[in-house]
């Protein structure tokens, strides 16, 4: 199954395999504080809104934008269990933001650009480029931006991957983002689980590593590219 499929048609599968993901909390330690108290918080690609949800403490105003209408019904189903009293949720493309200019304290991608290095292979870099273009333009003079991407799953340390490699380092270069690199651990119920839920999304040869290993956590080495 691949993931535009997955995001299309299995978004419970995905919610599921992003909740078992940093069971040690790292990265809302990481990325919580870079929102001002009652800030106004803006997550492109949310998904089903796993990193909206780190920030329903802090955040006074939350806009989630995806372009899969199923991803954004499990988000809907999150909102409405949380207590939080401003969070939308809104239909997009991350390189055009139906958000105003200059209106975010913080601006976030959790694990969206690196697909447009598989989906888009003659046009990512116009691609990464017109949504951090995007991402500055709605961040307030100043204001952080946050780009969040997989550096390895069953990974203890970062993994080398051709073919993300070139866009951190496009994200470094042409952007200026400077990398910090976090453990992001899962944890699952059991061996059986962990290899259904990650094999699911990643496919059968992940799913054989992580029997193979025999362990309810699965590591998983995450980088978070921040700047303005
Ligand atoms: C790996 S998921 C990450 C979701 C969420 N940020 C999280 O941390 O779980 C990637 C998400 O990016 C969304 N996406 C991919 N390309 C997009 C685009 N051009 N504009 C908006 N969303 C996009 C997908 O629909 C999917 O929900």
């Amino acid at each position: 199954m691949d993931q535009v499929h997955i995001y299309r048609d299995h978004a419970a599968l995905y919610d599921r395999l992003v909740g078992a993901e940093d069971f040690e909390g790292r990265l809302a330690a990481l990325v919580v504080p870079l929102l001002v108290e009652e800030g106004v918080l803006v997550d492109v690609g949310t998904g089903t809104g796993r990193v909206s949800r780190l920030f329903l403490e802090r955040a006074g105003r939350i806009l989630g934008i995806d372009a899969a209408p199923a991803m954004l019904e499990v988000a809907r189903a999150h909102r409405e269990r949380s207590a939080h009293p401003d969070w939308q949720l809104v239909e997009g493309d991350a390189r055009a933001l139906p958000v105003p200019s200059a209106s975010a304290d913080l601006v976030v991608a959790g694990w969206v650009f690196g697909h447009f290095r598989a989906w888009l292979p003659e046009g990512w870099r116009d691609a990464v480029d017109a949504a951090v273009a995007e991402m500055r333009r709605v961040a307030r003079p100043g204001a952080p931006i946050a780009i969040i991407e997989t550096l390895g799953t069953n990974h203890e340390t970062p993994r080398t991957h051709e073919a993300l490699d070139v866009y951190f380092e496009h994200l470094e270069g042409r952007h200026g983002f400077a990398r910090q690199v976090i453990r992001t651990d899962y944890r699952f119920e059991s061996v059986a689980s962990a290899a259904a839920t990650l094999g699911a999304f990643f496919g059968d040869a992940m799913a054989e590593a992580v029997r193979a290993r025999g362990d309810v956590v699965v590591p998983e080495c995450t980088g978070v590219w921040i700047g303005t």
